[in-house]
């Protein structure tokens, strides 16, 4: 695993949102916290009585992001266990998202422009593509970088681990920047997007990244982002019954790849743009 941190804060300067707060007494953990604390710009707090609505807790072995208040568990980074460990377990290239990748057993690079919690980049790294991950918010870079810390230590997942790159930038400057003969084979994004899917798990995480993101929403500029760099193939992911991404750089429609609560368009330019791209 590699990461690349352009470096910055949690821009908090309206309503501030986030607190970090250790709940480990190992020495070495309160001191990651308060590092923490000061690489992000964020308050470090005692207990959870504060006004922040958002915790980022350091526990002894991982670290998580907590609703204040709130029932529901913590949210964090998983590669090896839980509902991932699952997953890990079907057959992967069954998945849709294979599909849609184009994937056929040949290794692909594959640029993440949406890392999020990491999960779809995760799925594409087990199936053994390389997978640049770009995320431009700082906590749930964090939160990221965390998951592939114990990905890496842990055997079931080390080898993932060593697939995936971390970048913390603006997916649409690093992509804007890449020269024409480092473009990867394909360009995922999966921007947010409200009420996206039916999973319980997946709502949590999806209503703490919202809480956490707010309405931030620039799923056109990331598709346009990604057209323009000349990529092969562009694929989005959308909620089923979302409307298409609408860009100007399109000639033909996008191929659709539909499951039960998901879909992916695949967009393909150059020489397929005219042909109406590869059916698989
Ligand atoms: C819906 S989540 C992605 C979930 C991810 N596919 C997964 O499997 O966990 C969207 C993520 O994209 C990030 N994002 C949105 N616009 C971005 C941009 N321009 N550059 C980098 N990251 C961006 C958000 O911060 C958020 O974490």
């Amino acid at each position: 695993m590699t990461t690349e941190d352009s470096g910055a804060v949690v821009d908090q300067r309206e309503t501030p949102t986030v607190a970090v707060r250790c709940m480990s007494s190992h020495p070495t953990r309160a001191a990651y916290a308060a590092d923490l604390a000061q690489t992000l710009g964020l308050p470090l707090v005692e207990d959870a009585d504060g006004p922040y609505p958002l915790l980022l807790i350091v526990t002894d072995d991982r670290l998580e992001l907590l609703q204040s208040g709130s029932p529901e568990g913590p949210t964090f980074c998983e590669f090896a266990d839980g509902a991932f460990g699952y997953r890990r377990s079907q057959p992967l290239r069954r998945e849709l998202l294979a599909r849609a990748v184009g994937f056929k057993g040949k290794a692909l690079h594959v640029i993440d422009m949406t890392a999020g919690l990491g999960r779809d980049a995760a799925v594409l790294a087990l199936l053994g593509c390389r997978v640049t991950a770009i995320e431009r918010h700082p906590v749930v870079f964090a939160l990221l970088e965390d998951g592939l810390r114990r990905a890496r230590e842990s055997d079931a997942a080390g080898s993932l681990a060593e697939r995936l790159t971390l970048v913390r930038a603006d997916a649409c400057d690093y992509v804007d920047a890449l020269p024409t003969n480092a473009l990867p084979d394909v360009i995922y994004l999966d921007p947010m997007f409200p009420e996206r899917t039916q999973s319980a798990l997946a709502k949590k995480e999806m209503r703490l990244l919202s809480l956490l993101l707010g309405g931030e929403e620039d799923a056109d500029r990331l598709l346009d982002a990604a057209l323009r760099t000349g990529c092969h193939r562009v694929v989005v992911k959308r909620p089923l019954h979302a409307p298409r991404l609408l860009t100007p750089l399109v000639r033909v429609p996008p191929i659709e790849f539909r499951g039960r609560s998901a879909r992916f368009d695949a967009y393909f330019t150059g020489t397929n743009a005219q042909g109406g791209g590869p059916l698989s």
